[in-house]
């Protein structure tokens, strides 16, 4: 004896109309194309707040009033002055030194006192056995007026961009010294 299912005809499988296919795909394009969009007006303003930073770079190739163009000498002279600093979202201040002077024609010059043999602070004539020179006094590096390396320390010291205006040295980048090599 057969069971009622088994002699009940197969259902026939319901073929795929074209007709909702069409539909059901539209509205899953529909449905997704909205989500997309609503995900990324939600998005991209994180992205741009998490990124900002990076694409400002703040403080590059800005210039810092540093120091009356009248006060300046043809003997090296210490300036401190502050530049504002940003890392990432956290602003701070550096306060940053130079030795700027200007030579016979009145050209001005900024070194960095950063020794370039391990990172410690040289001064302008602080060693009495050599005067006239940039001294380190960790090791003993020495440099001329120019910055120019004479012992110790394998490269001149660096020297600050600087722009005259308004009666006012400004301070920009430390770069690598092109002064230095001049010197006899
Ligand atoms: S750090 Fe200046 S001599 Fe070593």
């Amino acid at each position: 004896m057969s069971s009622l299912n088994e002699e009940q005809e197969p259902l026939p499988q319901e073929k795929p109309q074209k007709k909702d296919i069409s539909r059901r795909q539209f509205l899953a394009y529909t449905l997704g194309g909205a989500t997309a969009f609503m995900g990324a007006g939600a998005i991209l303003p994180m992205i741009r707040f998490a990124v900002d930073p990076i694409l400002h770079k703040k403080g590059e190739g800005d210039f810092i009033k540093v120091a009356e163009t009248s006060k300046i000498t043809d003997v090296p002279q210490e300036f401190t002055f502050e530049l504002p600093q940003q890392d990432g979202w956290y602003a701070s201040t550096a306060t940053l030194t130079a030795w700027i002077r200007k030579d016979e024609s009145g050209q001005i010059y900024a070194l960095s006192p950063v020794c370039k043999h391990l990172g410690c602070t040289v001064g302008w004539n602080n060693d009495k056995a050599f005067p006239d020179e940039y001294h380190c006094p960790c090791h003993g590096a020495r440099y001329t007026k120019l910055g120019k390396n004479l012992a110790v320390a394998p490269k001149p010291l660096d020297q600050y961009t600087t722009k005259i205006d308004g009666g006012w040295v400004y301070l920009g980048d430390i770069v690598p010294n092109t002064e230095a090599n001049k010197e006899a």
